[in-house]
């Protein structure tokens, strides 16, 4: 497994003629996601809400890594539904066919309780939760009527434990696990009935779940609060953003088809 992590060009072809998008995927741990599925031949479409000069150079360094691999970007609020659908058939136009989900794109807006207002609420449900909804349904369609797929949702550890001013993200990130296995069900119940369970190489829905991995949303956080945060990690030190793209990477595979419905955590054991 460890040529998952190498992303400075091919390394096999295990993902070629697959079509990812990765929402939120050119800067982060999306980035990564998008470099690693690269890896392995997958062609890439990475969503992004504002950052156009970073959209740019994530297409400028992908080009360089992976010449002649077909990659895009694809401007949007995933949190609004007629933007997140808009992009999903972009990118099914742009490369024929979508193979692999994920619902990475996710913002915070902290407050404590009594100082939380409605649009921090609503904008961080909107992006995080409602965002991965319009974005699986859409790509979800075109994987039943195929049989197979991938769709993998980045939750957050903050999803399992809350967290003080992150009520919510918390309930966002939380409310991605709850949907996650609603949709592991729900398509394996759909493909049974249309007679596809056994098309290769399966459709799943899984979820993964950070610790505290160094990106610039960490950066964010005060430095009183990252030093707490890097005291309660048994590793002693921050994830990388490739440490989560490995297992994105795994759900990804074609031989990861078994595993549905499930939350993977990569914490350094901060939930123990
Ligand atoms: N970093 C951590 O420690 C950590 C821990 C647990 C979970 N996570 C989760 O992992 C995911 C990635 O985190 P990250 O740290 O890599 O984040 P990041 O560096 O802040 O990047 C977030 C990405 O999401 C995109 N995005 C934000 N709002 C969007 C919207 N409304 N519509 C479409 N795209 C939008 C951003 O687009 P622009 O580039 O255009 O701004 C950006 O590309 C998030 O879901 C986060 O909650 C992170």
């Amino acid at each position: 497994m460890t040529d998952v992590q190498q992303t400075d060009g091919p390394v096999g072809d295990k993902l070629a003629g697959r079509v990812a998008l990765v929402t939120g995927g050119i800067r982060g741990i999306g980035q990564a996601i998008c470099l690693s599925l690269a890896s392995q031949g997958a062609t890439v479409a990475a969503g992004f809400s504002g950052n156009t000069e970073r959209a740019q150079a994530f297409l400028a360094e992908f080009r360089e890594r992976f010449p002649g691999q077909a990659v895009s970007v694809h401007q949007g609020n995933v949190g609004v539904g007629d933007d997140a659908r808009r992009i999903v058939a972009e990118v099914i136009q742009q490369h024929g066919r979508l193979d692999i989900l994920v619902n990475n794109a996710g913002i915070t807006s902290d407050a404590t309780v009594l100082k939380m207002t409605d649009e921090a609420w609503d904008k961080v449900i909107s992006v995080n939760l409602s965002g991965a909804f319009y974005t699986s349904q859409a790509a979800l369609k075109h994987m039943i009527e195929r049989g197979s797929g991938r769709v993998i949702n980045v939750s957050s550890i903050i999803g399992d434990t809350g967290n003080i001013g992150q009520t919510n993200y918390a309930a966002s990130k939380s409310g991605l696990l709850g949907m996650t296995k609603s949709l592991a069900l729900e398509t394996a119940f759909l493909l049974r009935r249309a007679g596809k369970l056994d098309v290769h190489p399966g459709l799943t829905v899984n979820v993964v779940s950070p610790g505290v991995i160094a990106t610039e949303m960490v950066n964010a956080i005060p430095d009183k609060i990252r030093d707490a945060l890097y005291e309660d990690i048994p590793m002693h030190r921050f994830g990388d953003p490739a440490e989560v793209a490995r297992v994105v990477h795994f759900l990804a595979a074609d031989a990861s088809a078994f595993i549905t419905g499930q939350c993977w955590s990569v914490n350094g054991g901060m939930d123990m």
